[in-house]
């Protein structure tokens, strides 16, 4: 039930971009972080010396963070940490807060320009998006990261993405689905799953400490800019792999793509699915997708503001069930079940016989 007053919602909303332009001067001064360093309270002097800002400035800046709830005014002149701005010091909260503030804010703030222009058709072209019109680019997306210098607050903020939501292996039973069954007569050769686009590798990393009796190769791939930032493991190996060329290991257990083809516009995710299934081994290989399906009734507030987000940056959408499926059919492969979850789910595949 909707709790908040009409004028409230109206207040709230048009002045957001204000809040959020505070926020990221709050990170920039390390004000959470300050703040957050001792369980005493701050005066706005100290404050104003540790972030070296005009102590003026500085009181009319925690005047605002404290209205906003982001820190706590605990008497006069004294400014104390709380559970948001410390939420604001974790490696979660500053490298989304930056992507969003400095790379996808400006995308949707081109959305209504972007709409009018192309008379409110539904994008499909990732080369023309609202990001495009943003940053005055001809670039897609990917490109645009490694341009403006955000790649690898980008891919901090991925790995961190989830953090506190159900994940990978909450909702798929991988030792039933993956594990048993697995060939083992391929010995070292083996590969029990390829995480495709799989950025730095943490959804791998999870899958070890969740199973670490297995057997098979374990293979990270992604595109240079990204595979040469990852550090060597034992039990991971990487391998430069562009999605868009025939996929080079064949016969895994399992592909797995998380968060890829919500990317992408369907012409672009056919032609990924085309590079892909001739590697699949029919009636073995599993294709995995860890993305949202969209309930037909009742989308999220999380589910929608990501499908809108992939629309800015992407010209992508997030999909319901019958487009995934529809989608799937398409490329010669069979949806054998989808593992429900919230807000992502996962939908198991194999090549249609
Ligand atoms: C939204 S991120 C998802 C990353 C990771 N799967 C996750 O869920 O955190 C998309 C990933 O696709 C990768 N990617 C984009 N284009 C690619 C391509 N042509 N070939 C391989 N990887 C690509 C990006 O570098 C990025 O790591």
């Amino acid at each position: 039930m909707e709790l908040e007053e009409p004028g409230d919602k109206i207040d709230r909303l048009v002045f957001q971009p204000e809040e959020d332009a505070i926020l990221r001067v709050a990170l920039d001064l390390c004000i959470y972080g300050i703040l957050a360093q001792q369980d005493a309270a701050m005066t706005t002097g100290e404050v104003a010396k540790e972030a070296k800002a005009d102590p003026v400035l500085m009181a009319r800046i925690l005047r605002n963070l404290a209205a906003f709830g982001h820190i706590d005014e605990v008497g006069a002149d004294k400014f104390q940490a709380n559970k948001f701005s410390r939420a604001f010091t974790t490696t979660k909260g500053i490298s989304l807060a930056k992507f969003s503030f400095d790379f996808a804010a400006p995308a949707w703030r081109a959305i209504p320009a972007y709409l009018k222009s192309v008379q409110y058709m539904n994008p499909t072209d990732a080369m023309d998006a609202p990001v495009q019109q943003a940053f005055k680019s001809d670039k897609h997306f990917f490109g645009l990261l490694v341009e403006t210098g955000i790649l690898e607050t980008f891919q901090t903020a991925m790995s961190f993405y989830r953090e506190g939501r159900p994940e990978f292996l909450d909702i798929f039973p991988a030792e039933e689905r993956l594990i048993n069954g697995y060939d083992s007569s391929q010995g070292h050769d083996g590969v029990l799953l390829v995480d495709v686009g799989g950025g730095h590798g943490h959804d791998i990393q999870k899958f070890v400490e969740k199973i670490p009796a297995r057997e098979g190769r374990l293979v990270l791939q992604d595109q240079e800019d990204v595979i040469s930032q990852v550090s060597k493991s034992d039990v991971m190996e990487v391998m430069v792999h562009d999605f868009f060329t025939p996929q080079p290991l064949k016969g895994a257990r399992a592909y797995y793509f998380r968060m890829i083809f919500h990317d992408w516009p369907d012409e672009q995710c056919l032609l990924i699915l085309k590079h892909i299934t001739p590697a699949m081994k029919p009636g073995y290989s599993k294709l995995l997708i860890n993305d949202i399906v969209l309930p037909d009734v009742g989308a999220s507030r999380f589910a929608t503001q990501s499908d809108i987000n992939m629309l800015a940056l992407l010209a992508a959408m997030e999909r319901s069930e019958a487009q995934w499926r529809q989608l799937l059919e398409r490329a010669g492969l069979r949806v054998t079940k989808v593992w429900q979850g919230v807000p992502e789910s996962v939908i198991e595949a194999e090549v249609a016989e």
